[in-house]
């Protein structure tokens, strides 16, 4: 589209003169960070983020925006594929969704085929050939970027607090993020100011992924004292032993496996060091926003803040010792729920706040419509073959109207090992209630077999938020179990807004 209106701009200057150039678009991605934020928790946080939480002021804010499945890779491939995991078959972090689920059109990609320049750096795609082939290089008119020493603050300890001499030495990798996303703003300023070509620029940040490692001036802003211990430290009554995973990933640690760790059920981490964990999570989340805070600040200095489309979500969310659980991999709500963020210039200024369920294959059509490209169809049932279409739905409607109408449930889903045996548990999340049945998964054909069952979860977000009762067989809830279970099998389609 903005070859046509470079096109008619050479040709009629005097028209164009004043017309606005076409939206940029800056998609921030951070990495295992959990909604604990004000804009979405409120005084219920103690984190303080005030680059986001201007950022929020001025956005579109979906309080309750779910995963379709709480792992890096298979969250991120739904996310930038707009597809769910039974549709791009990445339940994993080593499958190709080209080579898996179909050769579908990324974010990127499609504002690359739409004219944009779209640029890279850090952390999007899952990393590596497996997952992505390294960064899905169709995807970018650029070349995509890496910080060079990344590996240099790998540490073996869970969390880690780097000086200042230390870190002037050898910046962190998502320092060098940041640095490398001012440069490429100033690269790309002109041109998109002047309407020659717009941009995406795509900034993916590694932390507060484990291990947690921040500048140590952050842990001033968490003093010891103020870090509270998750008052559920103990499985669900009556959770059915499928929900759970021994978060080996935290484990491997030394410092944790020193402690003679299991990540059984209802056995957890030691309280000094659970302490110690949540407050390097926050003070690592204060770290990424300082960062993000310097790349919005440049969006503003260049001029370009009243015409770049803003995202930020993190890419699932994060445990930390409710239920005694850590880490991903679970359908807990902990676990799928995640920040949601759109600024879209003109539109979203005074800030707008939505309850409504939203799920993160949401994003690309939303994406797509805020910056006025060609609006994404409904995919079809099989479209393995279908190189662009969404199996999500544009949420701008809610900027007019944050309290109309909308989906009736979110669903999450994840793969896990039973007895030996493959099973998924899917779930479902409605305003009232999550919902997830954990079934047999025949990996040879993709398909689920209902009627072999695991185990089986209702937890009542009116009266149990923290999902710390399990009433699956509470015969009070009868009813409702048929009503869920009839929504989650029957899935997606029939909860569209
Ligand atoms: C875990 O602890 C909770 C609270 O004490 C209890 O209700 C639940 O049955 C326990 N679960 C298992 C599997 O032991
Ligand atoms: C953005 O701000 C600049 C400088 O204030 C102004 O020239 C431009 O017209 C504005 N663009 C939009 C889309 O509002
Ligand atoms: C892809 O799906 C859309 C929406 O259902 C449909 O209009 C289009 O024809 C499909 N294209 C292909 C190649 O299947």
């Amino acid at each position: 589209m903005w070859i046509w209106a470079l096109l008619i701009a050479t040709i009629f200057p005097s028209i164009t003169q004043g017309a606005e150039p076409q939206k940029n678009v800056l998609f921030l991605v951070v990495d295992d960070l959990r909604p604990e934020l004000s804009a979405f928790k409120g005084d219920q946080t103690i984190v303080i983020s005030p680059n986001i939480d201007q950022l929020a002021a001025k956005s579109l804010v979906l309080k309750s925006a779910y995963v379709q499945q709480s792992i890096c890779g298979p969250s991120r491939t739904s996310l930038l594929t707009g597809r769910r995991p039974d549709t791009t078959l990445v339940y994993d972090l080593n499958t190709y969704w080209r080579t898996a689920g179909g050769d579908f059109t990324t974010i990127p990609q499609y504002f690359k085929e739409n004219g944009y320049r779209t640029a890279g750096l850090g952390k999007l795609f899952h990393p590596g050939y497996e997952a992505s082939r390294n960064d899905d290089p169709i995807s970018w008119t650029d070349a995509y970027y890496h910080p060079p020493d990344k590996k240099f603050w790998a540490t073996d300890e869970s969390w880690k607090a780097v000086t200042e001499a230390e870190y002037q030495a050898n910046p962190l990798p998502d320092t060098q993020i940041a640095d490398e996303a001012i440069s490429r703003l100033n690269d790309m300023v002109s041109d998109a100011l002047d309407g020659t070509q717009p941009f995406f620029l795509s900034v993916g940040f590694h932390k507060p992924h484990l291990p947690f490692v921040f500048p140590e001036e952050y842990l001033d802003w968490y003093p010891e004292s103020d870090i509270k211990l998750p008052d559920n430290p103990y499985a669900p009554v009556d959770m059915p032993d499928a929900a759970w995973s021994v978060y080996g990933e935290l484990i491997a640690y030394t410092d944790i496996n020193n402690l003679l760790v299991t990540g059984d059920i209802n056995t957890t981490i030691p309280d000094s060091k659970t302490i110690e964990l949540r407050r390097a999570y926050y003070a690592t989340i204060s770290y990424i926003d300082g960062e993000i805070g310097r790349i919005l600040e440049e969006l503003e200095y260049l001029g370009l803040s009243n015409n770049t489309i803003v995202s930020f979500f993190g890419d699932h969310g994060f445990s930390l010792g409710e239920h005694g659980e850590w880490c991903k991999k679970t359908n807990f709500e902990d676990a799928v729920h995640a920040p949601m963020m759109l600024h879209v210039p003109g539109e979203t200024d005074g800030g707008i706040v939505s309850e409504k369920l939203i799920e993160f294959v949401d994003i690309f059509p939303s994406l797509v419509d805020a910056a006025g490209l060609p609006s994404l169809e409904l995919c079809p049932e099989d479209s393995s073959n279908n190189a662009t279409c969404t199996e999500g739905s544009s949420f701008l409607p809610l900027i007019d109207d944050p309290d109309r109408t909308w989906k009736s449930g979110a669903f999450s889903q994840v793969q896990v090992r039973i007895n030996g045996k493959n099973a998924m548990g899917y779930t479902i999340r409605t305003e009232d209630f999550r919902y997830t049945e954990w079934v047999r998964f025949n990996t040879k054909t993709n398909t689920m077999n209902w009627k072999q069952v695991y185990g089986v979860e209702l937890y009542d977000h009116r009266i149990d938020p923290k999902e710390n009762v399990n009433r699956a067989t509470d015969s009070n809830y009868d009813t409702d179990i048929v009503t869920l279970s009839t929504m989650l099998h029957q899935g997606w389609r029939y909860s569209q807004p």
